[in-house]
Formats: structure tokens, sequence, C-alpha cells
């Protein structure tokens, strides 16, 4: 007997390298290069992160389904600041951007309607269409070789992505920077992709969770002509995904936002999953910002330079520099493919990298790394794994 929906009928069982992580990240020189939880890397402001939950009104349950003003206010102040201006009603807050995702879903989605993915791309996307019943379908992001060998463009197949719009096509999600291959889209891609969401009346879903770690990020909008919704969080702003905070921004036609915030009324007061410290304390929350955030970016800058500095010179393994988030890609060479060699990684190196196929690469040998680890921990990892490319 199956007692579950049909949305289970997925191969849920683990992989052989999931199956080894298990046991090689108990030994004690075992090191992750994808560690990516900033709370166990980074010291926080933790007093004042501590004084900014603990006031009064978080002993008070007054739930308001868009989020509480004080705290929209807090966001619109801290946009602006980067040079965006937002409407103090279009905001809608969600526990989590994944949860924003889903409310989207449950607002736009009918279940013969299609949203398209970019390929490659974070998984986790994959798997919240399958939960809301939703139907994705992908559109191709590819390769281009720059001038400097060191950095990618990836751009989007226009072609087969217009072909495979039907009248049930809702909308198309961006993720910029792009995560993992951290580029945002050519100003000449995003432009012909806005006009094709207008002409087709498609809806542009842009999650913006690594913008902070993009430089001049919100200089730069070239979505406005589109009906839009902007996803972003805590997680990345503030480096703190266990707060559960994020948001929804819609921008666009009147017609559009007016029936997307009557839906997500609805939908965020069905739930109201937002919790009241977290909402109460965000105003003095972020004013943490600038302080994480210019650790995390040291970080990256001195684990991108690490790598430059091992890398640059080798011809079996290259690296693509990302303009922005937390993530590098890393390409091997000789037709060596991603998934043995992260296995032997792990097995021989005690080395846990990610293996492109994960995100859907379009080709094999690439590799995805998180440049939050820790200077040593990036040496040492870097080291081993050219180690093993030698003996390979
Ligand atoms: C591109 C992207 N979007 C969304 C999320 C989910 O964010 P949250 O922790 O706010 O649910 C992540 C998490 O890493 C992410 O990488």
């Amino acid at each position: 007997m199956n007692y579950l929906s049909e949305k289970f009928n997925f191969e849920r069982t683990e992989n052989k390298l999931s199956k080894l992580l298990q046991t090689v990240k108990s030994k004690s020189n075992f090191l992750d290069l994808t560690a990516s939880n900033p709370t166990l890397i980074f010291k926080y402001e933790q007093d004042k992160i501590r004084s900014s939950l603990l006031k009064n009104e978080s002993f008070t349950y007054k739930p308001d389904p868009q989020g509480f003003v004080q705290a929209r206010i807090a966001l619109v102040n801290y946009y602006k600041q980067k040079g965006r201006e937002m409407v103090l009603d279009n905001f809608f807050f969600t526990s989590g951007t994944s949860e924003a995702m889903s409310f989207i879903l449950k607002a736009i989605s009918n279940p013969e309607s299609e949203i398209f993915l970019p390929r490659p791309g974070y998984p986790l996307y994959d798997f919240i269409f399958k939960l809301e019943n939703s139907k994705s379908k992908n559109y191709t992001l590819y390769p281009l070789i720059t001038e400097d060998p060191n950095k990618l463009q990836w751009r989007i197949d226009f072609q087969n992505l217009e072909k495979n719009i039907t009248e049930n096509t809702k909308a198309i999600v961006i993720v910029e920077p792009h995560n993992p291959t951290g580029v945002r889209l050519t100003l000449e891609d995003a432009a012909k992709l806005t006009l094709l969401a207008k002409s087709k009346n498609l809806i542009l879903i842009i999650d913006e969770v690594f913008s902070d770690y993009y430089s001049n990020y919100y200089k730069l909008n070239p979505y406005s002509g589109a009906n839009c919704i902007y996803l972003n969080g805590l997680s990345k702003t503030l480096a703190l995904p266990q707060m559960k905070l994020s948001w929804i921004y819609l921008s666009g036609e009147p017609e559009f936002i007016e029936q997307m915030k009557e839906a997500l009324e609805i939908i965020s007061d069905t739930y109201l999953s937002v919790n009241t410290p977290i909402q109460v304390g965000l105003e003095n929350l972020l004013e943490t910002a600038s302080n994480i955030q210019e650790k995390i970016k040291n970080q990256i800058y001195k684990n991108c330079e690490t790598i430059i500095q091992k890398l640059k010179d080798n011809s079996s393994i290259q690296f693509f520099l990302p303009e922005g988030g937390w993530y590098m890609l890393l390409k091997l060479k000789n037709n060596l493919d991603d998934e043995t060699f992260t296995y032997r990684l792990l097995k021989e190196q005690f080395v846990y990298v990610h293996p492109g196929y994960m995100f859907d690469m379009p080709d094999e040998g690439y590799i995805v790394i998180s440049l939050l680890p820790s200077k040593n921990i990036m040496q040492e990892g870097i080291k081993r794994l050219i180690d093993l490319i030698k003996k390979i």
C-alpha cells in the first residue's frame, strides 16, 4: 500500500556520494569545501541581535499577513540606501525564500501551468515545484568563454526558450546573481527576456538572495519593464538563515500588483508563518548588515586569491571567478567526469565538493565549491584536490 501522494514518486534513495559522505565526515581530517552555513563560520554582533529580538512588542501577538509596517519601512530604507526605491505596500513577508516561492506557486499556478526554471540551477526549486504540484520546464543557460580565461558568461538559449513557451506558460524564474554560476544575465539577455515576458504576459520571478554579494547590484534593474516578483531574505542579507524571514516584492502593472496582493493576502493569512520577534527586531537587525556582509565578502575575496594562486597555472583544472554570490565553479579538463572525481576526492583525500551534475551543468567536469570556508581549509582542500589530479 502506498499512502503517499504521487508527487513522491521519484527516486529518494541516497546516492553513492551521499552514502560515502556519511562515513567520511566524522574523520578528523575531513574537509568540507561545500560548507556554506554562515552561522558555523562567522562571528556575529550577538549582543545587538539578541537585544533586537527581545523587545516588549515580541510578547504580543498582533499578526499582519503582509508583514509588520515598521519592519517593511525598515526594508524600504535598507533598499533605498542600496539605490532601489521600493513601495511599502508591495512587500509580503514569508518564513524563508523557499516558502516565498511556494506562496507564489500557490498564487499563480494551475495544474496545467508551466513555469520556467534555469538549467543549470539551484536544485531546491525542483522539489518546491513538485511539492506544490506545479509543473516546471527548463530554459538553458550555456557558457561562453570570454577574453578572460577565468570568466564565463552564461547566455540564455532564446531559440529553445521561445520554442517551448506555450499558452500554459505563466512565468520565468531568474536567479540573480545565479547559484551556482555566480553571474548575472548579460544586459542584452536581460533586455530580451523582459521584452519576451511583456509580449507574452509572463511574470518574471527574480530570486535576488545573493544580491548583497554582488557589487553595485541595485544600480541596475533591467527587468523593470515587466511584471516582476522579487524574492530576498535574511538568510543571505544578514547571513541569518535560522531567523526565517524573507520577502516577496511585487512590481509592474497596477492590475498585476492588485491581483497578486489579493492572492498573497489570502495565502499569508492562512499560514501567518512569520514570527513576531524577527519582525519587531528587523530595523535594528538590519544595522548589522554591513558588518557581517563585509566579513563574508572578505572571506570570499581571500578564498578567490588562494584559488587563483594555486590553480592559475594548472593544466588539468580551470577555475571561473564569480561576479557575486558564495560559490565558485571549477572545471576538470582531460575528460575527467565530475561524478567519478568528486567520489574519489572524498574517498581518497577526504575532501567534499559538489559535483556539477547536482546543478544540471551542461557538460561533465564541473565542480561547485563554497567560498565561505576558512582560508586554511580552502588552502588544504585545494592542495588535496591537486594531489588527486596528479595521481590520476
Ligand atoms: C538561490 C537560492 N534561493 C533561495 C534559497 C533559499 O533561501 P531561504 O533560506 O531564505 O529559504 C537559497 C538557499 O541557499 C538559494 O541559494
